[in-house]
């Protein structure tokens, strides 16, 4: 059972200048909620019952707006912070929750990342974990000419469908060097074990400490599969992809006029 989950929050937002030079991204809001709370929202609905929000000094924001229990449907989440005081990448952010997580699997959530599905997202990666002991890496088909962008999946020669064994994870890959087109899309169960590889993984891609490095190491131990994620997914740490996810929310919850947004987008 996966009950905890950990969402890095602390990134500079070099991407989304200049709103970012004050003002932390995870909060800035698609219509009325920040992003943040979609995905908090996700990680609840998902059956998650403690979540860690790794944060740094400059985004007490976060603190402030979600302290430290969120009611979902009628269920208290418990949400906890973890520091990480300087960039160094996403595997640096993970480690930072070592003392935090215990002895068991537990899920992480990217924010740039989100989807709108039947079945949320981070729930389908859970359900594959009880069948598939390990690693389990939500994916989503790219054009590899955007492999650089990602960390690409290698999958074992011969595996088919939904759920791939890996023989590898490579981050940031040039398009002629990525292994396929199955780019890793912010959603891991992760096991314990990641840890020991991230104290003493070395800087790699953009010369930061990468989380797909640890996963690619921990592999001599700890079998790896990838999972095509069922749903739309939105980039909102580009700009056009916040604007496609505003648009959608705002032609999807209920707060708004689905009419006259509609009508709106027409004119
Ligand atoms: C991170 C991960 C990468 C993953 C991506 C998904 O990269 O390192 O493996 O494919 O998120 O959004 P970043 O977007 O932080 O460069």
């Amino acid at each position: 059972m996966i009950k905890k989950a950990i969402i890095p929050a602390a990134g500079l937002g070099t991407r989304f200048r200049p709103i970012t030079k004050t003002f932390p991204k995870e909060m800035l809001p698609i219509i009325d909620k920040p992003c943040l709370e979609y995905i908090i929202e996700e990680a609840a609905a998902s059956g998650i019952e403690e979540i860690i929000l790794i944060i740094s000094d400059k985004k007490a924001m976060i603190k402030e707006y979600f302290g430290n229990i969120f009611e979902y449907q009628g269920k208290m989440i418990r949400i906890g912070y973890a520091y990480q005081e300087e960039q160094k990448g996403l595997g640096h952010a993970v480690l930072m929750t070592k003392d935090l997580i215990g002895n068991n699997a537990f899920a992480c959530l990217l924010g740039d990342d989100m989807f709108v599905s039947k079945t949320p997202a981070l729930k389908q990666l859970i359900d594959v974990y009880e069948n598939n002991n390990g690693t389990i890496l939500g994916t989503i088909a790219i054009d590899k000419s955007d492999s650089n962008k990602y960390g690409i999946c290698d999958p074992l020669d011969g595996e088919s469908g939904k759920v791939l064994r890996l023989k590898g994870v490579i981050e940031k890959p040039d398009p002629k060097d990525a292994p396929s087109n199955l780019a890793i899309s912010g959603r891991y169960i992760l096991i314990p074990s990641i840890f020991k590889y991230l104290e003493t993984q070395t800087a790699g891609a953009l010369n930061e400490i990468q989380l797909t490095d640890a996963i690619l190491r921990q592999m001599s131990e700890v079998r790896a599969y990838a999972y095509k994620i069922d749903g739309k997914r939105y980039d909102i740490g580009k700009k056009d992809g916040f604007v496609e996810a505003t648009v959608h929310f705002g032609l999807s919850r209920d707060i708004v006029s689905k009419e006259d947004v509609k009508k709106m987008l027409k004119k």
